[in-house]
C-alpha cells in the first residue's frame, strides 16, 4: 500500500479495545445469521490488523489507510453532502434507507460540512455564514447518522471543504496552522478537533499525508479498491475516477466532482479496474452552493457487501421525479425497495 504517516489522537487502551471488539461480535450476531466462531475469527483479524495500522480506536488518521473487511461486512458510501447545503429531503430519505440496511461501516467520501464561512471565495453579500453553526449541523447529522444505522465505525475521509479551516489559517500566518492546543497536542483548529470527537468514538477522520484535507487521504479496502475524496476532475460523469484509476492502477471510488457514474475496465497487470464517482447530496438552491449552474451534477449514494475477499459496491441513484400531486419528490431504488422523500 501507499506510504502512511500515522498520528494518533492519544494512545489506545487495550481493554478498550477488547471491549470494542466484543461489541462488535454481539451486534453482529445478533443482526446477522452467520457462524459466531468464523464471524469472531474474522472480525478480531481484522479489527487486529487495523489496530496494527493503529486505525480503528484512534480519531485521526494521516495517509491512505489500509483496512481489510471481512465478508459478511456491509459498508454505505456517503458522497459529498455538504451541510448545512444538504437536500434536507433527501437527508431524512438516506437516514431511513440506513436505519434499514445497517451497515457495519460507513465511509463519508468528504465535503460532508461545507465550511461556507471559512471559504476564500468571494461571498454573496446577503448570505449569512456562520461557521460554528455549520459544524455544530455536520456533527449533529454524523451522530444521527452513526445512531440510525447502528454502524461498528464512521470513516470521514477529509474533503477539500473541510480543510478550508486549515486554508484560511495559513492564509493569515502558516504558523497560526500548526499551532497546538497544548491539552490535546493537536493542531488547535483542526477539523475533528472543531467537531468535538474524542479518541474512542466510533469515527475516524482521515487527513492527507501532511495532514491536510482533500488531496491525500483515503481508505483501501480489502488491497483493491480505494475510497478518495478525488484529486482529478474532468467534465464527464465517470471520467474522473477513471483518470484516477489508470494512474494508480488500482480501482476508485470518489467524490468531489458531484458527478455520477461507474466504469470498468480489463487490465493485463491486475485484472478488472473498478471506478466510482458517488455523486453529492447537496441542495443546488441552496445559497452557499451558489457557484452551481448549468451542473452535470447528480444526487446518489452507494451500498457495499463484501464477499469472496472483495468489496462489491452497488451504485444508488436518487432521482428527482414529480408524483400525482405534481409535487417534486426524491426517489431512490436500494436492494428492492423504493424510498421517498417528502415533496419540495
Ligand atoms: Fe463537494
Amino acid at each position: 500500500m501507499t506510504n502512511t504517516k500515522v498520528t494518533v489522537s492519544s494512545a489506545s487502551d487495550p481493554k478498550d479495545a477488547s471491549r470494542r471488539v466484543r461489541r462488535i461480535v454481539d451486534k453482529l450476531a445478533r443482526s446477522r445469521n452467520l457462524n459466531i466462531d468464523s464471524v469472531r475469527q474474522a472480525l478480531r483479524d481484522a479489527i487486529k490488523r487495523a489496530n496494527d495500522m493503529r486505525a480503528l480506536g484512534f480519531l485521526h488518521y494521516a495517509g491512505v489507510l489500509d483496512l481489510h473487511l471481512p465478508d459478511g461486512t456491509k459498508v454505505a458510501i456517503i458522497p459529498d453532502w455538504h451541510i448545512p447545503a444538504h437536500d434536507r429531503q433527501v437527508t431524512f430519505m438516506v437516514k431511513q434507507w440506513l436505519a434499514e440496511f445497517r451497515p457495519d461501516i460507513i465511509i463519508l467520501i468528504g465535503d460532508a460540512a461545507d465550511m461556507f464561512g471559512l471559504s476564500r471565495w468571494p461571498k454573496p453579500p446577503r448570505v449569512v455564514a456562520n461557521t460554528q453553526m455549520e459544524l455544530d449541523e455536520t456533527r449533529r447529522i454524523v451522530d444521527e447518522v452513526i445512531e440510525c444505522s447502528g454502524c461498528l465505525h464512521l470513516f470521514y475521509i477529509l474533503g477539500n471543504h473541510e480543510d478550508r479551516g486549515r486554508r484560511s489559517q495559513i492564509d493569515p500566518n502558516g504558523n497560526v496552522a500548526s499551532l497546538l492546543d497544548p491539552t490535546t497536542n493537536e493542531p488547535i483548529l483542526n477539523f475533528h478537533q472543531l467537531m468535538g470527537y474524542k479518541p474512542g468514538d466510533p469515527i475516524t477522520f482521515i487527513y492527507g499525508a501532511f495532514e491536510d484535507g482533500g488531496f491525500g487521504g483515503g481508505i483501501l479496502t480489502n488491497d483493491e479498491i480505494k475510497f478518495i475524496h478525488g484529486n482529478k476532475v474532468r467534465p464527464k460523469p465517470g471520467a474522473s475516477p477513471y483518470a484516477e484509476a489508470d494512474a494508480a492502477g488500482k480501482s476508485i471510488g470518489q467524490g468531489h466532482t458531484h458527478r455520477y457514474a461507474k466504469r470498468a475496465r480489463r487490465n493485463t497487470k491486475n485484472g478488472l479496474i473498478r471506478s466510482y464517482e458517488f455523486g453529492f447530496l447537496g441542495d443546488e438552491r441552496h445559497p452557499y452552493l451558489g457557484y452551481a449552474f448549468n451542473t452535470n451534477w447528480h444526487q446518489g449514494v452507494a451500498s457495499g457487501h463484501v464477499h469472496g475477499g472483495l468489496l462489491h459496491i452497488q451504485m444508488v441513484p436518487i432521482k428527482k421525479i414529480k408524483n400525482s400531486a405534481g409535487q417534486i419528490q426524491s426517489v431512490m431504488l436500494a436492494d428492492g425497495k423504493l424510498y421517498q422523500s417528502s415533496g419540495y
